[in-house]
């Protein structure tokens, strides 16, 4: 079953990204099939792909190749799988379904879903390294993604995210909701969004555009995740539902409460087309971007 969130002149890419994130974890015949099936599971499984969208969007406009975009698409969905995969085990969210089905460490065991994460978190460096040999470009893109991937970004967001948990109310302040959220989710967001700029050598001012429509889009996305647990059916969504708050979990909607949250949401959104306009004007055409963005919006799953 797909998940994605269809753009136009996205599709034949992400066709592509399937076949080559297969490639990239092709099944060998060796003694460790078991740990290459279970990154497989949760790398072919049909995500969403709206970071590996993202970045294809955002490389289009500065007119980068297709295979470059297909590397860094694939080395992004699998850090993001890797995410996921550790963000369900037992000792973080414990959650037992992820996009429909059950999740890695249900099927595999905690163990190999501790490995499978750690292995896709190192294929995707592969890929990146492999890139390095670009240029220069490439290595600072890689050493973004390295870094927006680690301590001080998806991992950080994360630590914050289990940490809150035991934390008294007064301590919770909105620069931590937001702090956290700009670490677990819009990290790789402003992959998605800034890598292509760092390719692409565009100006300073440029990037920190892209940069921040990232943040805002992130942002937005998380706010949504936590609205989903609430709103959504768990069919449809194909996680469980209603268990951030069982669980007392630090989100932005427990921050906030619904009616401030969708406040920001609108106006991130209005943020997010204001920017896109002013690149526009500079004379990049960000018109799919633009649907692409408006879709995430409206997302119900
Ligand atoms: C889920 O991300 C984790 C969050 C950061 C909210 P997605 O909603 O993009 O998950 P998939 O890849 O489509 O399953
Ligand atoms: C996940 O946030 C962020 C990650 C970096 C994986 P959540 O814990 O809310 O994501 P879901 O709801 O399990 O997909
Ligand atoms: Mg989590
Ligand atoms: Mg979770
Ligand atoms: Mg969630």
């Amino acid at each position: 079953m797909t998940r994605r969130i269809f753009s136009e002149n996205s599709i034949l890419f992400l066709e592509k990204l399937e076949e080559h994130l297969s490639a990239e974890l092709a099944l060998t015949q060796s003694s460790y099939d078991r740990l290459v099936s279970a990154m497989r599971y949760s790398v072919l499984n049909g995500g969403k792909r709206v970071r590996a969208t993202l970045l294809y969007l955002s490389g289009q406009i500065f007119s980068l190749p297709e295979e470059v975009l297909l590397d860094y698409a694939a080395a992004l969905e699998m850090i993001h799988a890797y995410s996921l995969i550790h963000d369900d085990l037992p000792a973080m969210d414990d959650d037992d379904m992820r996009r429909g089905k059950p999740a890695n460490h249900i099927v595999f065991g905690e163990a190999i879903a501790i490995l499978a994460g750690d292995a896709l978190l190192n294929r995707a460096m592969e890929i990146l390294i492999r890139r390095c040999a670009d240029g220069l470009a490439a290595r600072s893109a890689a050493a973004y993604f390295a870094k927006a991937s680690g301590f001080s970004g998806m991992v950080g967001g994360q630590v914050i995210d289990l940490e809150a948990m035991g934390k008294a109310e007064e301590s919770k302040s909105e620069a931590l909701v937001l702090e956290m959220i700009d670490l677990k989710t819009a990290a790789l967001f402003r992959v998605a969004l800034v890598l292509p700029c760092i390719l692409a050598e565009v100006s300073s001012d440029i990037r920190l555009c892209f940069e921040d429509i990232a943040v805002l889009l992130g942002r937005s996305f998380q706010f949504q995740d936590d609205l989903l647990d609430i709103d959504a059916d768990a069919r449809i969504l194909g996680k469980n539902t209603g268990k951030d708050l069982r669980d007392g979990k630090f989100t932005a909607l427990a921050f906030y409460g619904r009616n401030k949250l969708l406040e920001l949401l609108l106006s991130y959104q209005e943020e997010i087309q204001e920017k896109l306009s002013e690149l526009r004007q500079k004379g990049f055409d960000c018109g799919l971007l633009k649907a692409f963005v408006k879709k995430i919006f409206a997302r119900s799953y």
